[in-house]
């Protein structure tokens, strides 16, 4: 067993992107490169210019060739998109949300784990509260891109933004959801996050799926709970979630309120998945431009990024010691997980989780 598991090889695409996004990366490289070597796995990368700088330099966004390319790799690690100087909406829908649509990553799985050591905004909760998983549906919705402007520009002016449900799109995000609930096997709780009070035909569907889905999985409790009561309990009680499930744009929204509740954007990571295809991992924050450069970005989301990309790929023994390291170094080292508060330099941080990935 061990023959073979020498020779795995794992082609993984990255994209720096924007800002900050190259900072963190080439830390989150580094962990990789280390727990490589410990695991006794390859890593071949594959660097991609895309973001802000090659949108203002030639005018390209995704190129198909580059698209093509990505869909040949194992996973693929992005920093951040967005720049200042660029429209907004140019390179998130251009880039990101188009890599997230054409390779079909319809889960965005976001994870709120509160580690030990770790400041929480939440009065007299712990570690033992907060550790629940956000299953956000990531191809449709209202990101969907469907409506368009009449009379734009006139006083009559209407703008209409619809949510896109598909039963096909809902049902596959509803059945992920389950089955990692299931593999998770902590709380084995599934909440269903929605609207069904005011959005009445989305949610219906989302509602139906959810308990006709739900008698195939006996083991897993179901629950139900309004996107803005999420957000009250996500403050109030969050040990009363296990995993949650919801659409696209409220997925995008409490996962924000997840990350801070887990110590800020710092820490926060998720994975666009497509279970069948190329899946891409990132660290949930921004570009943050006013820190580009500086070296004092906190990389342990992106840390935890890489994390997510070396389970997804099964690579569970790496992806635990990368784990472990984040641990240690949030526990014992950094002071603060915000920027230019670690008491560390980016790179630093970095330095210190290859040292305990090493077995330092
Ligand atoms: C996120 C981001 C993106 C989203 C933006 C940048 C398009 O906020 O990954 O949560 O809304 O999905
Ligand atoms: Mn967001």
């Amino acid at each position: 067993m061990e023959a073979v598991a020498q020779n795995r090889t794992y082609h993984v695409a990255v994209i720096p992107g924007d800002g900050t996004g190259p900072e963190v990366v080439r830390e989150a490289l580094r962990a990789l490169e280390a727990v490589a070597g410990s695991e006794q796995f390859k890593v071949e990368l594959v660097h991609y210019d895309l973001g802000g700088d090659r949108y203002l330099r030639t005018g390209e966004v995704l190129p198909p060739s580059v698209l093509d390319e990505l869909r040949g790799c194992d996973a693929i690690l992005l920093g951040a998109i967005g720049h200042p100087d660029v429209k907004p909406g140019i390179l998130e829908k251009g880039l990101l949300l188009e890599l997230r649509f054409q390779l079909d990553q319809y889960v965005n799985l976001r994870p709120v784990i509160l580690y030990e050591g770790v400041d929480t905004p939440l009065k007299g909760k712990g570690p033992d509260d907060i550790n629940f998983v956000v299953v956000r549906e990531n191809t449709e919705g209202l990101y969907a891109g469907a409506g368009g402007f009449l009379r734009k520009g006139t006083l009559q002016e209407v703008a209409i933004q619809e949510s896109i449900n598909t039963r096909m799109g809902v049902e596959r995000c509803i059945r992920f959801a389950f089955d990692y609930c299931r593999r998770r096997n902590r709380g084995k709780k599934l909440t269903l996050c929605g609207k069904t009070n005011v959005l009445t035909y989305a949610f219906d569907l989302w509602e139906r799926v959810f308990y006709g889905v739900a008698p195939e999985y006996p083991d897993i409790q179901t629950d139900y709970a309004h996107v803005d009561a999420t957000c009250m309990w996500m403050v109030k009680n969050p040990e009363w979630f296990d995993v949650i499930v919801t659409d696209n744009m409220f997925g995008d929204i409490i996962t924000d309120l997840g990350a801070m509740i887990q110590g800020g954007m710092g820490i926060a990571s998720g994975g666009n998945i497509n279970p069948q295809g190329v899946s891409m991992f990132e660290p949930i924050g921004g570009s943050a431009p006013k820190y580009t450069g500086q070296n004092v970005i906190n990389p342990l989301a992106a840390i935890a990024a890489v994390q997510m990309l070396l389970d997804h790929l099964r690579e569970e023994r790496a992806a635990d010691k990368l784990e472990q390291a984040i641990k240690r170094v949030v526990a014992r080292d950094i002071k603060n997980l915000a920027a230019g508060k670690m008491g560390y330099s980016t790179s630093g941080v970095g330095d210190l989780v290859v040292k305990y990935v090493s077995g330092g």
